[in-house]
């Protein structure tokens, strides 16, 4: 049973329960998962098989979808160093900020680790000692209706410009047709980490760069940034509905998946999801790389993804462990891919026919999601929310039309220097 006090500090509810203990010496364990999409139920299934083979218990926590309030929940329960979670699942943008709450995972993984895509475990790595064991990746990728554009004739977009007009297009003439719900692009527009990742895809795609440089630079304020969030601010209530600036990952798959919107910038997940068998969309979607901006501009997509932690305050660190390294196993991370296109960490599995059937473009878009485009966690460290959260800031008020992009970024420039002062 959980505790009172986890109860009270936390909206989280129990989503399963646990199965009786096989063995006297059984340990019951909690492990925090997502549940966007179908990934609370993932969870469970992995969580549930480990148990057969172990007897161990383990109770599955659900979390809020939002990256930004689970982040908020995760630092109040480590700060009062609360034994009520043994694993987290954690963004890997927060190693830097969590990771003095979990334990060296390298001195149970018998070299796991070796498998799993050297740059994931690189940012996994916290003054030499492995804080988290990747589970799975992510990039944005651009989701198109098929179907629409070869009825209206239209290629996919290469660039940002080309999917603002194409967009359109289709958009005006399905609605000439008479389906009045229909919009050109969704995306997430909410002021939270969400928004961080799409906005980072538009400075990158037209060569803006990434906030902060690797070496420490604040570089937003330019005017390659600038020119992308004018672009962007110029799709709400055009091409995209004024509920964008309220959207997470879920609320844009529902439109899309609705059949609603034309293109849909999210991450692979909701590709099994657009083509299950209750899905009006099911065959009728495309996934591509992101668009760059304008000629000169990249291909590109921000890198996301979630790792799974063992707790410093875990009563049982070393069963944790294991149930981390059963998760984050080849086997796991098969079924997952197969089952609900999370993408692995492990480089082999994107050349597992299986995989590939199931998820063809996890072959067309290796490179995408080898060389997504890191948001600055690394080296803004413990002061990367403060970064992020004045960057969603900025570019929500460049959606919402409160502020232009000129004004917004050079604002943006100043308080970051602010967060800056005494260095990252
Ligand atoms: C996805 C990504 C994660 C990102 C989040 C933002 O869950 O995997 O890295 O922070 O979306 O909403």
């Amino acid at each position: 049973m959980k505790p009172a006090s986890f109860a009270a500090a936390a909206a989280v509810f129990v989503a399963g329960a646990s199965a009786a203990p096989l063995a006297a010496e059984a340990a019951d364990l909690s492990i925090s998962c997502g549940a966007v999409g179908a990934e609370l139920a993932l969870c469970e299934e992995g969580v549930r098989a480990w148990e057969a083979e172990t007897g161990h218990s383990v109770t599955v926590v659900s979390t809020p979808n939002s990256t930004t309030e689970r982040l908020a929940l995760y630092q109040q329960l480590l700060a009062a160093g609360a034994k009520d979670i043994d694993v987290f699942q954690i963004d890997v943008i927060w190693p830097g900020i969590l990771g003095a709450h979990f334990i060296d995972l390298s001195q149970y993984s018998d070299g796991a680790e070796d498998g799993h895509f050297p740059a994931i475990i690189a940012n996994n790595t916290v003054d030499g000692a492995l804080k988290a064991m990747p589970w799975y990746t992510d990039a944005g990728v651009l989701y198109y209706r098929r179907d629409l554009l070869e009825k209206h004739g239209r290629d996919v977009p290469e660039t940002w410009e080309d999917l603002t007009e194409t967009a359109k297009l289709v958009m005006d003439a399905e609605r000439a047709a008479g389906d009045d719900d229909i919009w050109g692009f969704v995306f997430q527009g909410r002021a939270y980490e969400g928004l961080t990742c799409d906005a980072l895809e538009w400075l990158h795609a037209y060569r803006g760069g990434t906030i902060v440089d690797g070496n420490g630079d604040i570089t937003v304020n330019n005017p390659q940034a600038v020119r992308a969030l004018d672009l962007a601010g110029s799709w709400v209530g055009e091409i995209t509905p004024e509920g964008v600036l309220n959207y997470a990952e879920e609320e844009a798959r529902g439109v899309f998946q609705s059949g609603n919107a034309v293109f849909m910038r999210n991450w692979p997940y909701a590709w099994s999801l657009a083509n299950s068998d209750d899905s009006p969309i099911k065959g009728k979607v495309g996934v591509v790389a992101l668009p760059k901006g304008g000629e000169e501009g990249q291909y590109t997509g921000t890198l996301g993804g979630w790792q799974l932690a063992v707790s410093r305050y875990s009563a049982n660190p070393e069963i944790a462990a294991d149930l981390v390294m059963y998760l984050t196993s080849y086997k796991e991370q098969k079924r997952r891919a197969i089952k609900a296109s999370y993408n692995p960490t492990i480089a082999e599995l994107y050349r597992d026919e299986e995989v590939l059937a199931a998820v063809p473009f996890f072959g067309d878009l290796y490179d995408t999601f080898t060389n997504a485009v890191a948001r600055p966690s690394r080296v803004t460290g413990e002061k990367y929310n403060r970064v992020s959260s004045a960057f969603w800031n900025a570019a929500h008020n460049v959606l919402s039309g409160r502020s232009d992009a000129q004004s917004a970024l050079a604002a943006l420039e100043g308080e970051l220097n602010g967060v800056k002062r005494r260095g990252w």
